[in-house]
């Protein structure tokens, strides 16, 4: 039955299951299928989820194949191969690129007509991959995109200036990536713009060891615990609420640009109000010359990778 919040999860490794139990202790979807070149793996992650039901709420959680997309309203992919240490989101591209095509056409041919979600990496160079595989109207491809590297920005604000990140705005904008930046100009603390809470002599220094830090997160948790999973987890699961309860909340996410921002045919970061049909509008910031440059460099990384798409 369709309009009755039915999740489909692709990619069942340490990032999909992290969603699914999150998801389903949240209790903001009704059903969770899951899918995974690892079937025994998904059974036991199937049973393994059920067990916590009776703490949580009555949810149908189960091993799905890709005809169930058909009746799924939001289908998650975080397939693909992760990063390992040192190595770039760009590196895993041909691989990812070849994956995250074959289940676009699998996807396809159920008859599914709802919304995709995508995780795997690179994220923007395959949402754009989505758009053009699937045929579905941009509004219906989302890329998690910076939306993570956000959410680091606020945490990482949050502890140094010793307040709630929740009380944090700002976005990390672009490539989720290498090439990614902050926008300073709309970054605050509780209203109150960022810039004035640095004394002037010591702003360009904070901001840019803020900004290093963001970038490299990911680097920094693959090096010391092999993959990342709970921050990205918790961004789908709140992008996944925000879709099925068409709460229409903010969020940095890779979309594919029809000339907004002065950029085409490139799935990129850039902020945008999420609800029941996906994207619902782009959220257009007046960006200072420099950041608007740092946008069009970001988008020209993305643009040259996926020509090298084989
Ligand atoms: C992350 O940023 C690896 O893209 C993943 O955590």
């Amino acid at each position: 039955m369709k309009n009755s919040k039915n999740i489909i999860l692709i990619g069942d490794g340490a990032i999909g299951s992290s969603f699914a139990f999150n998801c389903l202790t949240s209790g903001i979807g009704r059903s969770i299928g899951i899918i995974d070149i690892n079937m025994k793996r998904v059974q036991g992650d199937v049973e393994d989820l059920s067990d916590a039901l009776p703490y949580i709420s009555q949810q149908n959680i189960y091993a799905a194949n890709y005809s169930d997309c058909r009746y799924a309203d939001l289908i998650v992919i975080t397939a693909g191969i992760p990063q390992r240490p040192g190595q770039t989101r760009l590196e895993l591209l041909q691989k990812n690129a070849a994956i995250v095509k074959d289940i676009c056409n699998q996807i396809t041919n159920s008859g599914f007509d709802g919304i995709i979600l995508l995780a795997s990496n690179p994220v923007d160079i395959l949402t754009e991959l989505v758009v053009q595989t699937t045929g579905l109207p941009r509004n219906k491809v989302l890329g998690s995109g910076t939306a993570l590297d956000s959410a680091r920005l606020r945490s990482e604000i949050s502890q140094r200036f010793n307040v709630d990140a929740r009380s944090v705005s700002g976005y990390i904008l672009g490539e989720h990536g290498d090439s990614e930046f902050p926008v300073w100009d709309y970054t605050a603390i509780g209203g109150k713009p960022i810039k004035q809470w640095i004394p002037e002599q010591r702003q360009e220094a904070m901001l840019n060891e803020i900004a290093d830090s963001v970038k490299n997160s990911a680097y920094s948790i693959i090096e010391q615990k092999g993959a990342t999973f709970y921050g990205i987890a918790a961004s789908l699961t709140r992008i996944t609420a925000a879709i099925l309860h068409n709460d229409l909340s903010p969020f940095a996410m890779s979309i594919h640009l029809n000339g907004e921002y002065g950029l085409s045919d490139v799935s990129i970061g850039v902020p945008a109000i999420i609800g029941a049909n996906g994207l619902d509008r782009i959220i257009e910031l007046d960006l200072n010359e420099t950041d608007m440059k740092k946008l069009c460099d970001s988008a020209k990384v993305l643009k040259e990778s996926f020509k090298s798409i084989q």
